[in-house]
């Protein structure tokens, strides 16, 4: 409901992570040789380990094979997850029959609130083809480190809390690698078409 600035800031804040992230990894490399090395993929993604919307453990390794597209977000969250979620339901309808060659996967950055049952009734209104990871808050800020997501809980009016955080969709490739990124300033249709050339 709130589409002020103060909702850009996580999306801001992550893109700088992402870039400085980025840069990070590039002075890394030239630190030992002096040479100049072009850093060409992001280094997002990593490992994780994480329970499913039915109590099952998953870990990144899964999904080998697939393609992972990935965002973090939270149930409770008053807009920019239910359409980004949407947004990623609808993608998942226009791939038609490439569509099992990609998993739509929703993390939780509330792991307090977002137990294995209340993800299993949430992504229910987003379509079957959802896997929802939640876990040991240790198990969500790791993999949420290594996605670069931003993630700041705060004070919510109604005397509970809130969580910002970074409102980006990760596609990952089927060796777990960072390809893509996405967001919902881009249709369903202009999403679609770009995964339908890489799958
Ligand atoms: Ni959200």
């Amino acid at each position: 409901m709130i589409r002020t600035p103060e909702a850009l800031i996580p999306y801001i804040v992550a893109a700088a992570c992402v870039v400085s992230g980025g840069l990070w990894h590039a002075a890394e490399e030239l630190a030992p040789t002096n040479r100049i090395v072009t850093v060409g993929v992001p280094k997002v993604g990593g490992p994780f380990a994480l329970l499913d919307q039915n109590g099952e453990t998953r870990t990144d390794r899964d999904f080998r094979g697939r393609w992972m597209l990935i965002y973090f977000g939270y149930t409770n969250c008053p807009d920019v997850c239910p359409t980004s979620l949407a947004l990623m339901s609808d993608v998942m309808t226009r791939l038609g029959g490439r569509a099992p060659r990609v998993v739509p996967i929703f993390i939780t950055v509330d792991p307090d609130r977002d137990t294995p049952q209340v993800m299993k009734q949430y992504l229910a209104s987003f379509g079957p083809k959802f896997v929802g990871l939640t876990g040991p808050k240790s198990h969500i800020a790791s993999a949420a480190s290594e996605y670069r997501v931003y993630v700041a809980r705060r004070p919510a009016k109604d005397g509970g809390y809130a969580v910002d955080h970074s409102n980006v969709i990760y596609l990952m490739d089927p060796a777990g690698k960072f390809a893509a990124n996405y967001d919902n300033s881009q249709g369903p249709e202009e999403i679609a078409a770009d995964l339908k050339k890489r799958l």
